[in-house]
């Protein structure tokens, strides 16, 4: 069973995650979890938003454009591999629900589902599209990181719903 929390209870928890294994972004109706070690969590609107950054080379984007929802879920230390996993092959070649052997609750605000394993979830409904620019992007961030082009679709995802486990 899962009970709803403040919003920003567990800020600190989410963000060790994302910066440390990272965070799983669920999307598509059957949902497809893919890890992310990017983002940002705060107020914009007067609306909590999780901001996501997602390549458009991505499966994740793919599913994200035809449903613009998602739910991040945070991991426990234990699913590390899982988490590993995530971030290494695309749901475009294999079901990583099956592999990893995840579970799938219904959320209560979005059509995506979320992650049984992973005892907090977020629950977002995208609000606003950005597309980082090139020109306007920091030559040194440039160098490291769009050596390939895929410059990163930034969504602003409104939080409806912190969930975690009683
Ligand atoms: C620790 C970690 C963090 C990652 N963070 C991001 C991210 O923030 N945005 C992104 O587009 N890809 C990120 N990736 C890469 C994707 O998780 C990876 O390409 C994944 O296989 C894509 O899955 P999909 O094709 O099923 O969407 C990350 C990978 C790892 C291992």
């Amino acid at each position: 069973m899962r009970e709803r929390i403040k919003t920003f209870s567990n800020l600190n928890l989410t963000l060790e995650n994302l910066y440390n294994n990272g965070l799983l972004l669920m999307s598509g109706e059957s949902g497809n979890p893919m890890t992310i070690g990017w983002g940002t969590v705060g107020i914009v609107w007067h609306k909590s938003i999780f901001t996501i950054l997602v390549r458009p080379s991505r499966y994740s984007f793919k599913l994200i454009e035809e449903l613009p929802e998602f739910t991040i879920n945070v991991p426990t230390p234990e699913l590390k591999k899982e988490v590993a996993y995530c971030g290494a092959y695309s749901g475009r070649d294999v079901n990583k629900i099956e592999k990893c052997n995840f579970h799938l609750g219904r959320s209560n605000h979005i059509s995506v589902p979320y992650i049984k394993e992973c005892p907090i979830h977020y629950e977002c409904k995208i609000v606003n599209k950005n597309d980082i620019i090139n020109s306007e992007l920091d030559k040194n961030i440039i160098s490291k990181y769009y050596t390939q082009g895929d410059f990163h679709s930034v969504y602003f995802g409104e939080i409806l719903g912190v969930y975690k486990e009683k």
